[in-house]
């Protein structure tokens, strides 16, 4: 990656959560190639150490900045510590996530209440504390929620999640509102089931769910393939650069057509696959 100085993030400092080698690692890598300083946070802090320098080793500008994003105090250091090295936040990315995959029947409710905990508890704590932060330097920023295709679905055997995604949606709208009069903008980011950038995990993916009628992603998406990380971050970027200075509110989808799909209709498919 090389560092581009006049890049479309050219002198932001962005937070992103969650940064496993995934989506949020293909975010920080993606906002550091378009010119950000990033602070690269999770919970596991070789994860955040580990993409902090490979952005570095690809001549971008990143530190980790490990800790739970539930917790308060985690929070309130991780923040500090990136205004006491970049002396300024312009960019949020609430990307943490607990997968755990139960349904209303069978979670335990200790569990239901930690997922929605990492999901929205976290973007609440993140969102304040960076608010502040943005708030009293006076020059405005971006904070964007990753949500997900289950946060506008029902999907059975996943409540913790789905629930907690589509609470993230009037999260979203409800910060944006509080937020505006200090130029602080806050939308959300839609993707789907998407293609894991590990080759292991992906080959994993596929096998366990080649020929399965209950999911059938391959079969289902419109565009006929499942979006990777880097198909997010071309809208991700925008979100987050001064492209977007009147957006706020609202949600950008990448879901290869997913949610526009009429519900009984096979995906319509040309002989030969999709250019
Ligand atoms: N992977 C998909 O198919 C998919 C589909 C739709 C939406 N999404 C969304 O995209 C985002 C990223 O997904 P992913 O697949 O890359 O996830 P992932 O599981 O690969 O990474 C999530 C990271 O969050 C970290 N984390 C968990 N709890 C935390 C906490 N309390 N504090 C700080 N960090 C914590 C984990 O350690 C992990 O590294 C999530 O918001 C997810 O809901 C993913």
């Amino acid at each position: 990656m090389e560092l581009d100085a006049t890049g479309r993030l050219a002198g932001k400092v962005a937070i992103v959560t969650g940064t496993s080698p995934n989506i949020g690692g293909t975010i920080a890598s993606g906002f550091a190639a378009q010119g950000a300083a990033v602070a690269c946070n999770d919970r596991r802090a070789e994860v955040a150490e580990e993409r902090a320098e490979r952005i570095r080793a690809e001549a971008g500008k990143a530190i980790a900045v490990p800790g739970d994003v539930t917790d308060p105090e985690a929070v309130g250091a991780l923040v500090d510590r990136v205004l006491g090295e970049w002396g300024r936040v312009d960019v949020l990315v609430n990307n943490a996530v607990r997968f755990n995959t139960k349904g209303v029947l069978d979670m335990p409710v200790e569990e239901f209440r930690h997922q929605v905990d990492v999901i929205l508890g976290g973007a609440f704590l993140m969102t304040q504390r960076v608010g502040w932060a943005m708030v009293e330097a006076g020059r405005g920023g971006s904070i964007v929620n990753i949500l997900s295709t289950a946060a506008w679905q029902g999907q059975a055997g996943n409540i913790g999640y789905c629930t907690a995604k589509s609470g993230l949606v009037n999260f979203t709208r409800s910060a944006a509102m509080e937020l505006a009069p200090y130029g602080i903008r806050v939308n959300a980011f839609t993707p789907t089931a998407t293609m894991p950038v590990d080759p292991q995990l992906a080959d994993r993916f596929r096998r366990a769910t080649a020929g399965s009628t209950s999911m059938d992603f391959a079969g289902q998406l419109p565009l006929g393939r499942l979006p990777t990380p880097a198909d997010y971050l071309g809208a991700l970027v925008y979100l987050a650069s001064d492209e977007s200075a009147m957006t706020t509110g609202t949600n950008i989808t990448v879901d290869g057509g997913a949610l526009a799909k009429y519900w009984p209709q096979a995906p319509a498919r040309r002989e030969g696959g999709t250019p």
